[in-house]
């Protein structure tokens, strides 16, 4: 087997990292693409560098940032890397751009291959819908999942999403869990010391965390104003800090709106894995939009609170462990008194830390 990893952006690094560290533990023949679809230090290399990951072969870099000029500079580059290093494998993660083109570009060269000569698409993180066309995750989702051949699904739910599709036809799929469980389980061990308390003056559960940076609730002016407003009235009613790492782009909205808070929310640059996962350990509740996120709460046992309408955690809604609000600020406080004095359970909804391993097993077998 000679695997070719196609990717980028930050959730794709820490999800893909169990597996790349299998593949390096069993020295397999594999190689990265990256995409450069994420391409500041604290979004990319600091995450390559803390999961000791190798450096990509092939760096692929678009002339200007607009996606169209994102997405052919990488079907021209990836069918090349794909000619020359003849892979047996694709892997992408998830459902950014990323994942996205790295499928387009190995299946439409594919097209030209005799079958016994194709190169299998192997999709980690298949399966999951929001059911809402709006957002681009979404239609890439569905496309990447049509044109993958192996397809790991992480819950039920995502499996049930795939038959109900009927999309698993002539492939081969598994219901293996989230790498993301991998991540999370592995890195609580190293925990124990972490000086990101003092940085923010803060202390275990005396203060919330936040993320957004979907276009939805951040390009969206209205929806973020209506956000950070909640934000604020929180902070003053619970008085407690809110963590907030910024992503780059909603640093950039943040300074084109000139959005005012107050004291207590913290703005930050993006935060390095372990301190992040430190923060997320500790506090009362998250708001975010990020996927991942809903996730490693359900890991972690802390209440996630998804300022969106839909989610494709579906999952951890269902089990109590999330709750939708929208933009809606009735909505998000009401949550956050629901959440504010519990403690939930970790749980294994979307998985059980040895993914990869089963990835790996089932791709060998
Ligand atoms: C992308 C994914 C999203 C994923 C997120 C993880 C798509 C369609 N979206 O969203 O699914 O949840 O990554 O974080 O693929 N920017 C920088 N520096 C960077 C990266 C981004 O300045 O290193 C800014 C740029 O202005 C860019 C904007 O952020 O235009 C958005 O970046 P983009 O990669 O298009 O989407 P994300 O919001 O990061
Ligand atoms: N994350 C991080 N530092 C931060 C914010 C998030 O390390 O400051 C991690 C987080 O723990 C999760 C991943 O980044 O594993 C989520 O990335 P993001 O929200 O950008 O993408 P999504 O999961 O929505 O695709």
């Amino acid at each position: 087997m000679k695997f070719c990893i196609v990717l980028s952006t930050r959730p794709e690094i820490i999800k893909l990292a169990s597996f790349i560290k299998i593949l390096k533990k069993k020295k397999e023949n594999f190689f990265l693409v990256n995409t450069n679809q994420h391409y500041i230090k604290i979004m990319s290399k600091v995450f390559f560098n803390f999961f000791d990951i190798p450096k990509p072969k092939y760096n692929i870099k678009s002339l200007n940032r607009s996606h169209v000029s994102f997405f052919s500079k990488n079907l021209k580059e990836i069918e090349k890397i794909l000619i020359k290093e003849k892979p047996s494998h694709l892997v992408i993660q998830g459902d950014t751009n990323t994942a996205l083109v790295g499928c387009l570009a190995c299946s439409i060269y594919n097209r030209t291959l005799e079958d016994k000569k194709k190169i299998k698409i192997v999709h980690i993180e298949s399966g999951l819908r929001s059911f809402d066309e709006t957002m681009p995750e979404e239609i890439n989702r569905k496309i990447i999942d049509k044109l993958s051949d192996i397809l790991f699904v992480p819950t039920r739910f995502d499996l049930n999403n795939l038959k109900k599709e009927n999309v698993l036809k002539n492939k081969k799929f598994l219901k293996s869990g989230n790498t993301i469980t991998d991540i999370v389980k592995s890195n609580l061990v190293l925990l124990k010391k972490n000086n990101i308390f003092k940085k923010f003056k803060i202390k275990k559960r005396n203060y919330f965390l936040a993320t957004l940076h979907r276009p939805e609730s951040v390009d969206n002016s209205f929806n973020f104003r209506k956000i950070i407003f909640s934000f604020k009235k929180i902070s003053n009613l619970y008085k407690k800090k809110i963590i907030f790492p910024l992503h780059p782009r909603t640093q950039k909205i943040v300074k084109k709106l000139k959005i005012e808070i107050n004291k207590n929310i913290i703005f930050t640059k993006p935060l390095e894995y372990i301190d992040f996962l430190y923060l997320m350990k500790n506090c009362r509740i998250i708001f975010t939009d990020s996927g991942g996120i809903q996730e490693e709460c359900s890991v972690l046992g802390v209440p996630c609170v998804t300022t969106r309408t839909t989610t494709e955690r579906q999952i951890s809604v269902k089990s109590n462990m999330n709750v939708l609000t929208g933009y809606d600020n009735k909505k998000i406080l009401q949550a956050t008194k629901k959440f504010y004095n519990i403690k939930l359970k970790k749980s294994n909804l979307f998985g059980d830390g040895r993914v990869a391993e089963r990835i790996y097993k089932f791709l060998k077998k």
